[in-house]
């Protein structure tokens, strides 16, 4: 296998900040270790004990084992200090679990030993003093085995023996951490067998995800040179175990010893579960260790895998960042020189050397000279070894147990408690106690799992009620209002118990509280069982741990309750909410993915199709009662648009509507051939840009053997399914070029085309290049909404005669398909010395208004050159319905960011194209698919931050 195939995963990043203060990513529930393990002090005694994290000493939590079941959804709350959705840092956040009978968090802060020998009855897999995530082999494997030579290492020195898989860019010393591979730690989707399994990639850029969905160890086998046991028990360390094919079917021990022992390159199977959920990241903004938009926590709403079945289960979640001083993903070993040339070009620099001079150079702390005139020079706070950097925290120890039978088929909550003991300042960068979720939605006969665990041994003198250095908590209901407060904001339906304004608790005698029981109501109070007797008033005498076990909501209403303990009005707040309706509601973050949403019993969905999310949306489903839905539809006319979502009545007597955009582009690659697309760079560049598209015209396609655009093809495809059509060579002479168009096969269908003739190529023929055109239909529209788009390349010195001769083609198309609704379009050289208005003033094709919609201003720029300012490239609209649909002010020229150097002659256009049909036929979306068993419900999406919208998917009544 070819290693340098895993360049793509180096990722780069400046970041300016003092060593002193790294800081990064902290799990808050379920509770991260951050390394520490029932520690007194505030730092961290033993950053190496499991994992390499680079946090903050100060982060951690002393203990955090619970048990879930299968099925159950946990909310993962976390914090990360530098940016997400932001250009600031690029980051990718992976959350991953490993269960094992050997799997522990261990007895002592000592870091595992590296020999067997120092081990109690020589097996630290067996030595329980010690916390062991991965194992001995497997760090003995990686010990050893050569590192991956194509990663980029910027100027870090991996020299010598510096050659490992434990030897990376930000650990080149190969410093131990547990049982950690520092390789794989820093990079993923990792290339040799991990024992984890991954849950969420989340990441800047959600196109990304089909990439690593595919490549999860979860889906994907990986190979692994295996040199057998009896060589490894007895020699390891006298030989380096190869990371490839070729050298481990080379590899003898003895080396050079022919009849030495072989090692077998093997594969090791996937770990046979489903490929990870992948979205965008949450926003978040740097240097602001804590909440997302809104003041939420940034948080994963995992649903436990009903699979899983194991009492040692541990939980790691990977922060990523890296910045765009660099391309991250296309930098290795082997291509550094041209990164970096691409660096210094960016400056202005022509040579390394002069770039170098002034301090524009990748190397620790460089010395920049701002202005060249100037004697002064700035110090940046570079470290390459944190040039791209990663961040860890991991869980303890938690349990996954088959659920009771009594609730399959239902959704279980998990309601616990982050934080630990202290005030703001001391618990940071942990936080204080809150409950998880704070805001806890949830159906009548849903189950609740009330659990929370924490510690006795937090730092000395650390703020709070009760026991010094103790967590403890408890659950009652708040008191009720006690005078009204004007208009007050009413959360949740139903009945309102206890009040957040208040902070005495409700009298238990007579208060409800989700229907619990008064025994299950005093063990909440009380931590019964956990306690029996003893000091109470603050829990002292309680367990920090308290299981209340799976209890079924049985009432309807919204109920506010504290914990009496922590609670403590100036200082700390812990209260929490839990709103119970009558029917299921779901939340679901979907972006560009995709996704599905789904209620507990799976009796209805809403899937989102890939690509119908430019970016993360929380959405939500909740179920109405069949008359609430069916006045909603009515009065929205049987159908109800939200941004990109459509909800469908099938009822038959509304009628149908669905509006579906499409994105539609002309794009002229300067002389597309075999040589840009060989250049993996350029080739990717392509790509991006032929996704973002429903259509896109592609022209000055010069490759004889069309492998070029087969290259393109396969390219596109392994992202999104793409058709193509591709018209004959076409011009004069001998330079000939091809027109091609790309389309989005679920959006669009490719009905017809047609090659405009002219007549023989005698140079009284009208056209170099004769139109070519193309007949599409949504793929959920009927025939109504067929449209045709006619692509040109017209030739500069004849542009004005044969944008004329466009009508003429647009007369034969609408001949030969009976449909006027065209969209001409490509680089007619309109524009500059080549086509000015006075000369179009005479020609029908452009002083019609009527009939021909030219799109775009004179003075748009479509050309990527500095030295020119002309709108070469044009749209041109035809047809009423055509015309209505383009979304107003939606043509556009879409500037590449980055021409990477590229000689596009040519940037394309970005339009819309909304498309209305009408008719009862209609009943699917192109987004929204739906099944419903129970015709007397109906199901709505609606937006969580377009609350007066609503989406319905109704069953087809009687
Ligand atoms: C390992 O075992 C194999 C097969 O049992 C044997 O052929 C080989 O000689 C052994 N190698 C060493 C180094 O002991
Ligand atoms: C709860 O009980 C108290 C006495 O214990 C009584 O005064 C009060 O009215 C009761 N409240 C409700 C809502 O029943
Ligand atoms: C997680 O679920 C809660 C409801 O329990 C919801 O409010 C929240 O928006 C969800 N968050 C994400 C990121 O999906
Ligand atoms: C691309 O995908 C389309 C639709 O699935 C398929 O018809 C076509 O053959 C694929 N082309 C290539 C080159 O893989």
């Amino acid at each position: 296998m070819d290693r340098s195939y895993f360049r793509f995963k180096i990722v780069i990043s400046v970041l300016a900040y003092l060593q002193l203060t790294t800081a990064d990513i902290y799990l808050h529930n379920p509770r991260g270790s951050n390394n520490r393990l029932d520690e007194e002090a505030r730092e961290v005694q033993n950053p190496n004990r499991m994992f390499d994290s680079q946090n903050n000493n100060r982060g951690g939590y002393n203990v955090g084992g619970l048990l879930y079941y299968a099925g159950s959804t946990l909310p993962i709350e976390w914090t990360n200090q530098h940016s997400c959705m932001n250009p600031n840092a690029h980051c990718e956040l992976v959350i991953q679990y490993m269960c094992g009978d050997l799997v522990r968090d261990g007895a002592s802060r000592g870091t595992i030993r590296t020999e067997n020998n120092q081990c109690r009855n020589n097996d630290c897999n067996t030595d329980f003093e010690y916390g062991m995530n991965e194992n001995f082999e497997y760090y003995q494997n990686c010990r050893y085995r050569l590192r991956n030579k194509g990663l980029f290492i910027a100027d870090q020195n991996l020299a010598g023996n510096r050659k490992y898989a434990r030897n990376t860019r930000q650990n080149p010393t190969g410093k131990r951490y547990g049982y950690e591979c520092p390789e794989e730690r820093d990079y993923y989707p990792y290339w040799e067998p991990s024992p984890w399994k991954d849950i969420v990639v989340m990441t800047n850029d959600a196109s990304r995800c089909p990439f690593y969905q595919e490549e999860s160890q979860n889906v994907k086998s990986r190979w692994t040179c295996v040199v057998p046991k009896n060589v490894t028990e007895k020699y390891t360390g006298k030989f380096d175990i190869p990371n490839n094919e070729a050298d481990c079917k080379a590899f003898r021990y003895p080396k050079n010893d022919p009849n030495g022992a072989k090692a077998l390159w093997t594969e090791i199977a996937s770990h046979g579960i489903p490929a990870p959920d992948c979205r965008e990241s949450q926003f978040s903004r740097d240097n602001h260790l804590g909440n997302g938009i809104g003041g939420q926590p940034l948080v994963y709403n995992w649903t436990i895998p009903n699979t899983l079945n194991h009492e040692q289960c541990v939980m790691r979640m990977r922060y990523n960042i890296s910045t765009g001083d660099y391309d991250g993903w296309n930098t290795s070993s082997g291509n550094i020189a041209s990164a970096n040339e691409i660096f210094y070009k960016n400056l202005g620099f022509s040579e390394a050397d002069a770039a170098s001079d002034r301090g524009y150079v990748f190397e620790d702390n460089p010395e920049v000279k701002v202005f060249n005139d100037l004697g002064l020079e700035l110090e940046l706070a570079v470290n390459t070894a944190q040039f791209g950097r990663t961040f860890q925290d991991r869980s303890f120890i938690f349990a996954v147990r088959p659920q009771p039978s009594e609730t399959s088929g239902k959704a279980i909550h998990n309601l616990n408690v982050r934080g630990k003991r202290g005030n703001i300042v001391e618990v940071f960068p942990s936080v204080e106690y809150d409950f998880v979720p704070n805001n806890l939605e949830a159906a009548n006969g849903d189950y609740v799992h009330i659990q929370w665990t924490g510690s006795n041994t937090n730092n000395a003198g650390n703020d709070g009620n009760g026991q010094q250095r103790s967590d403890r908590n408890n659950i009652v209901l708040l008191n009720s209002q006690v005078y009204p407060e004007g208009n007050g904001v009413q959360f949740g339906p139903g009945a309102k118990y206890g009040h957040y304004g208040t902070n005495y608790p409700m009298h238990l005698d007579n208060s409800t509280f989700l229907g619990l029981s008064r025994e299950d109501r005093e063990s909440l109070a009380f931590n019964v069982p956990g306690a029996f007797g003893g000091e109470l008033s603050q829990l002292d005498d309680s367990s920090p741990y308290f299981n209340l076990g799976i209890r079924q909501i049985s009432q309807l209403g919204t109920f506010h309750y504290m914990c009496t303990r922590n609670n403590d009005f100036s200082n700390r707040d812990q209260k929490g909410r839990i709103m119970v309706s009558s029917t299921p509601t779901v939340y679901e973050s979907i972006g560009w993915m995709g996704g599905q949403l789904k209620v507990a019993d799976s009796k209805a969905w809403v899937r989102v199709e890939r690509g119908t999310f430019s970016k993360l949306n929380t959405l939500k489903l909740k179920e109405w009662n069949s008359k609430d839905g069916e006045n909603l539809m009515k009065s929205k006319g049987g159908a109800i648009t939200v941004d990109n979502v459509i909800a469908v009545n099938r009822a038959k007597n509304y009628k149908q509507e669905m509006t579906v955009r499409y994105k539609i582009c002309t794009f002229n690659i300067k002389t597309f051939g075999k040589s840009k697309m060989s250049d993996p760079e350029v080739a990717n560049y392509i790509k991006e840009i032929v996704l973002r598209y429903d259509l896109i015209l592609i022209q000055e396609i010069r490759d004889i053997s069309g492998e070029a655009l087969q290259d393109l093809w396969t390219l596109v495809n392994k992202t999104d399914s793409y058709g193509m059509t591709v018209s004959e060579r076409l011009g004069r002479s001998s330079y000939k070029e091809q027109y091609a168009y790309f389309y989005k096969v679920r959006t669009l269908k490719l009905i017809d085309v047609h090659q405009y003739d002219d007549g023989p190529d005698d140079y009284t023929d009208w056209f170099e290049r004769e139109p070519y055109s193309a007949l599409f239909q949504p793929v959920h529209g009927g025939t109504e909404t067929r449209f045709v788009v006619t692509g040109i390349h017209a030739k500069p010195d004849d542009a004005v005669a044969e944008i004329g001769y466009l009508y003429n083609v647009y007369q034969d198309t609408v001949n030969k398909w009976g449909i006027t609704n065209i969209m001409t379009f490509g680089d007619f050289n309109a524009d500059c010395s080549y086509a000015k208005v006075e000369e179009l003033a005479s020609k029908q094709f452009y002083y019609d208004n009527v009939d021909f919609h030219w799109l775009l201003d004179w003075d748009a720029d479509t050309t990527t050159s500095q030295n020119t300012n002309c709108a070469y490239d044009r749209i041109v609209v035809s047809g009423t319905k055509l015309q209505q649909a383009v979304k107003p002010g939606s043509a556009n020229v879409y500037q590449f960011e980055n021409t990477l150097g590229l000689n596009y002659e040519r940037v394309g256009f970005e339009i819309y194209v909304v498309m209305v049909q009408y008719g009862v036929d209609i009943i699917r979306s192109p987004h929204v698919e739906e099944t419903l068993s129970n015709s007397n419900s109906c199901m709505l999406v609606l937006f969580r931050y377009y609350d007066n919208e609503n989406i319905c998917i109704k069953e087809a009544s009687e």
